[in-house]
């Protein structure tokens, strides 16, 4: 399974990136916002740091303009994937886009058939929204395991890429589905390490240690 972060901050993405957890990134508007930089600039600095695809996405509504402004972020870098929103002219934009040789996102993917239509348009990944599924009282992981059955029933190459991931079990849960990808925000990637266990445990260790008085290697 490939980790891509979910955020527009260098720091945290070195952070993760320092440790090989980094396989990708992905950014949208709301996140280039939260980091206060300039689009272009931002995504410069990603790309130089990460290997792996790492998404920007256009903003305009109809399918020439996102063309247009995905050819300008592509030229940003090679690993740019440009990420299009899921509408009838964001599928223009992917099928135009994929066939020019760019990798592309499609987001904002909400139900099954919607899945599908990305796939047939060619894209890259697929970004079905697990957590705002399931902020409306859906099931956001029933919609990864549907696209899944689809895509392995035709033999799609179009990665699943399970965004809006808000949760540890979320990750745990996309992986036993086989998703190919998860995009989670740093902190929750940070969290699969915790455990209350652990954390006692080595209380206890260090705590049983100290009475043995002895030092390792001195
Ligand atoms: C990923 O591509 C999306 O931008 C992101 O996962 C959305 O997450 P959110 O629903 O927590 O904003």
């Amino acid at each position: 399974m490939r980790f891509f972060v979910d955020t527009a901050d260098i720091a945290a993405i070195r952070e993760l990136h320092e440790l090989g957890m980094v396989d990708g990134v992905t950014t949208n508007p709301s996140l280039i916002l939260k980091s206060g930089r300039n689009i272009a600039e931002v995504t410069r600095e990603i790309c130089e740091l990460v290997e792996g695809p790492v998404s920007a996405e256009v903003v305009a509504a109809d399918a020439e303009g996102m063309i247009r402004e995905g050819k300008h972020l592509a030229e940003i870098a090679p690993n740019i994937a440009v990420k299009v929103p899921l509408t009838w002219d964001g599928l223009r934009a992917c099928k135009a886009l994929s066939d020019d040789g760019h990798m592309v996102n499609v987001t904002l993917c909400f139900t099954a058939s919607q899945a599908l239509l990305a796939a047939k348009a060619g894209a890259t990944f697929i970004s079905p929204f697990v957590g705002r599924l399931d902020d409306l009282g859906l099931d956001g992981m029933e919609l990864i395991a549907d696209i899944r059955t689809i895509y392995d029933n035709y033999g799609f190459e179009t990665n699943v890429l399970a965004a809006s991931i808000r949760s540890v079990n979320h990750i745990v849960e996309c992986a036993r589905i086989g998703a190919d990808v998860i995009t989670a925000p740093p902190a929750v990637i940070k969290a699969m390490a915790s455990h209350v266990l652990t954390d006692k445990g080595l209380e206890q260790f260090n705590a049983d240690w100290a009475k043995t008085g002895q030092k390792i290697g001195l």
